[in-house]
């Protein structure tokens, strides 16, 4: 079986390449690399011992997409390829609905040409918006964002949506990931951004590294137990295989489910910033400053949906992923 990875070279992409390359499937990745570096595909080939077929394109680029179908018999899609940097959207809200949807759409219409049936989708916990109460569930209204970054997530869930139900005979899988972070045990993959990163666990590993001076945590008056917010923190290597899982469900159904990718278990950044020194036996200089626009105080999954429809669930630790996220940070250059 055939699997296009669109963003596969980037942070989850590069992951979850690995675990469809280590459970046998075919990959061919398509990348622009406008977020991500092409020594990431050496990368992963030294983990699996085998390179995926690597294509340097635009997802909006139809003819180089066609391109693609054409030279290989692509049975499935998993669409990461896209912009995702929240306050950027702000800035730069027409790039986002023109980059997002426009890869999207056109993917989807070459899709169509070949008669490719299955799509797995890269979307966010952001679609439930911020008037849900947590754990958020899947059969919870998720159609309000509040950044154009998460409004496009929004948009893509409903196209896709209405594209299965006008063909029944397709799937869609809309994985709604929470907060991924970590790296791959290797060391060799992680989430190394461009600039200043906006996240918090590359911003630590910068602070760990010496590139950066201090963390600046945003607020400690939110009312939650020690007053900083809290997120659903889980290793990327869980979520990658999260979208294997998914994979495995669209080959054998149809139609489209919503599905979060989370541990169900709420974590606040200064809990964070402790367990990744105690875990790497490191001091990390922080302050605390205002609040930064945009930010609920809480959220996390409810899990459940995951476990019973795809088989899956978190296996790895904070611990682990504050490790791996500075096994990775400490050899990135
Ligand atoms: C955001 C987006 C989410 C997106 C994810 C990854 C929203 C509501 N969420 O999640 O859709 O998928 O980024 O791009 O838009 N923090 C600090 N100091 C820092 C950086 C972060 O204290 O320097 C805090 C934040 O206030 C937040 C937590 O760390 O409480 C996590 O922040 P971040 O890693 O940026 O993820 P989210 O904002 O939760």
């Amino acid at each position: 079986m055939t699997v296009l990875v669109t963003g596969g070279a980037g942070y989850i992409g590069s992951h979850t390449v690995v675990e469809l390359q280590s459970a046998g499937y075919e990959v061919v990745v398509a990348d622009d690399l406008s977020n991500a570096k092409a020594d990431v595909i050496d990368r992963i080939e030294t983990i699996t011992g085998k390179r995926p077929v690597f294509y340097k394109i635009d997802c909006a680029d139809k003819a180089a997409l066609r391109g693609v179908f054409e030279n290989h018999p692509i049975d499935a899609v998993i669409h990461f390829a896209g912009f995702k940097a929240v306050g950027e959207s702000v800035q730069k809200p027409l790039q986002y609905y023109r980059n997002n949807l426009d890869s999207t759409m056109t993917l989807m219409e070459v899709m169509e040409e070949f008669d490719c049936k299955k799509f797995v989708f890269s979307s966010s916990a952001t679609v439930y918006g911020p008037n849900n109460p947590y754990p958020y569930k899947e059969e919870m209204p998720a159609i309000q964002s509040s950044s154009p970054y998460g409004w496009t997530k929004v948009m893509i869930e409903r196209i896709l949506t209405d594209y299965v139900t006008a063909h029944p005979d397709c799937c869609a899988i809309l994985l709604r990931y929470f907060n991924p972070i970590g790296s791959h045990e290797s060391g060799l993959l992680g989430d190394d951004p461009n600039g200043i990163p906006n996240n918090l666990m590359p911003y630590i590993g910068r602070v760990a590294a010496g590139k950066l001076e201090k963390l600046t945590i945003f607020g400690d008056d939110y009312p939650t137990p020690d007053g900083t917010c809290q997120r659903d923190y889980l290793h990327v290597v869980d979520l990658a295989v999260g979208h294997l899982k998914a994979l495995e469900y669209a080959r054998e159904h149809e139609g489209v489910e919503a599905v979060n990718l989370g541990t169900g278990n709420g974590v606040s950044v200064m809990e964070l910033v402790h367990a990744f020194e105690k875990a790497n036996n490191i001091t990390l200089s922080y302050v605390v400053g205002p609040r930064r626009d945009g930010d609920l105080p809480a959220f996390w999954a409810d899990a459940s949906k995951a476990q019973i429809l795809l088989g899956w669930k978190a296996t790895h630790s904070v611990e682990d992923m504050c490790r791996s996220a500075w096994d990775f940070a400490r050899n990135s250059k």
